[in-house]
């Protein structure tokens, strides 16, 4: 085991580039699993949740050779198996996106329910109800989700709910379904644009991504490809962040910044001075953050994934600013950690009443989950004095090379082993 030491109190200043989009990787690596010759995917973030979904594509019969440390050649023609088992898909959300890519190319996948991050129920119910109007039956034994059909054939869905997964298993599902398929209420993040772009690069049918309509024509077979992910819009969120909380000046390179959209625009409203370019943004801030309230939302609202960091941030800010959780049901555990810095933060269900303390004090604290791990790493260096941050394999699950990132920018930031009796932990 490891964990990071934080030395805070310093400014970030000057460029760092930005990774693949983890969410975009972790749904386009299974949907390679649908075509009948080899995919090139360029740009892969080299973190681990991607490391996990290659992992379980080779124990499928995927032949996964690595070309450099972001792009890997992947030969789907021996794929064999359709089970991938608890094992197999510990600790990774996306496992559950392997169920509409073996339903698509299989008619069969039996794959064990999705981990990943803690906040709250994580239902699948919307992915079971496309798959069962594809023509699929669905059954949970012993723990497993399964399915089976004899033809998946085009259908009509409405999701009762916004959801990102639902939408990209039931695009994976419909790709080479016979006939039509109309997803209404989709979700509309830049990953789902992503998803289809590269599936209609294979020879898919796909229209609308990117609206809350989504149609798909289902094909008779796709072809291999050479593709590159687009740019992880919560990395860029997360160091655009980090910037404005120790009054830095950032160029953030490698960027979309039409997907960074809300994010610049609550910045702003804290006192950030940001500038847009073709491919970068430069995040500015000269002053103690102003309040401000945050929302999440389904895109192009607020993304759920950076109301940890701009939480953070906000404890510092002059005055009380409220931030609203409108995704998930619990996704304030990582408060509590605030509080031990110094923060003065009330939950009240999906609410949070911030309000602002001048500083942040320093204080061994833990990594929830993921973006909660980058909050706290954004915390840290916000404080003065020296902050461990324990439980950081969920923050190595999506933010590729995160230390030296953060270095390069002026921060003192280690990864050290743990030391417990005389034993030392280091992460495999
Ligand atoms: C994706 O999760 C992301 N993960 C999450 O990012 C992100 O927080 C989330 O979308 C929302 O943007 C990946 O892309 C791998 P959802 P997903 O289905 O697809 C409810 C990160 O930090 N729901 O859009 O699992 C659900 O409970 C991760 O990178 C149902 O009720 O999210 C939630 O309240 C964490 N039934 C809401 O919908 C369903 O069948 C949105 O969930 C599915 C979802």
């Amino acid at each position: 085991m490891e964990k990071f030491v934080i030395n805070g109190g310093h400014a970030l200043r000057g460029e760092v580039r930005i990774s693949g989009a983890k969410n975009a990787a972790v749904a386009i690596l299974p949907a390679v699993m649908l075509a009948d010759s080899p995919c090139i995917i360029e740009n892969l973030p080299d973190i681990s949740d991607v490391a996990a979904i290659l992992r379980v594509m080779q124990e499928l019969g995927a032949i996964v050779r690595p070309i450099n440390k972001t792009s890997v050649e992947i030969d789907p023609c021996h794929i064999n198996s359709y089970v991938v088992s608890k094992e197999m898909a510990e600790g990774m959300r996306a496992s559950s996106y392997f169920l509409g890519a073996l339903l698509g190319r299989l008619n069969r996948a039996r794959v064990a329910p999705p981990g990943g991050c803690n906040f709250g129920v994580r239902p699948i119910d919307q992915h079971i109800k496309g798959f069962e109007a594809l023509g699929a039956k669905m059954t949970i034994e012993n723990g497993m989700v399964d399915g089976k059909a004899m033809q998946l054939k085009g259908a009509s869905v409405y999701l009762d709910i916004v959801s990102v997964g639902a939408t990209i298993n039931i695009m994976l599902a419909a790709a080479k379904a016979r006939g039509l398929t109309v997803i209404e209420n989709a979700a509309r993040e830049p990953h789902i644009v992503d998803l289809a772009n590269f599936l209609n690069s294979m020879g898919a049918n796909i229209m609308g991504a990117g609206t809350s309509v989504i149609k798909i024509r289902g094909v008779e077979s796709l072809h291999g490809t050479t593709y590159s992910i687009i740019p992880d819009q919560i990395e860029a969120g997360t160091y655009m962040v980090a910037a404005a909380a120790t009054g830095g000046d950032v160029m953030i390179t490698n960027v979309t910044p039409k997907h960074l959209e809300s994010i610049i625009a609550k910045l702003k409203e804290t006192g950030a001075e940001i500038t847009e370019y073709d491919e970068a943004v430069r995040v500015v801030m000269n002053t103690r953050p102003k309040k401000c309230n945050v929302k999440t939302m389904p895109h192009p609202g607020f993304p759920t994934d950076m109301q940890p960091q701009i939480a953070t941030l906000l404890t510092v800010a002059d005055g009380t600013s409220i931030v609203t959780e409108g995704v998930w049901d619990s996704r304030f555990r990582y408060v509590d950690q605030l509080t031990l810095m110094g923060a003065d933060v009330q939950v009240d269900g999906k609410m949070a009443v911030i309000t602002g303390v001048k500083c942040l004090n320093s204080a061994p604290v833990k990594a929830v989950d993921l973006r909660a791990g980058a909050a706290m790493i954004i915390a840290g260096l916000m404080a003065e004095g020296e902050t461990q941050i324990e439980d950081i394999i969920h923050i190595d699950r999506g933010y590729e090379n995160i230390v030296e990132k953060f270095s390069a920018l002026g921060a003192d930031i280690k990864r050290v082993p743990i030391i417990d009796n005389n034993i030392i932990y280091k992460q495999a």
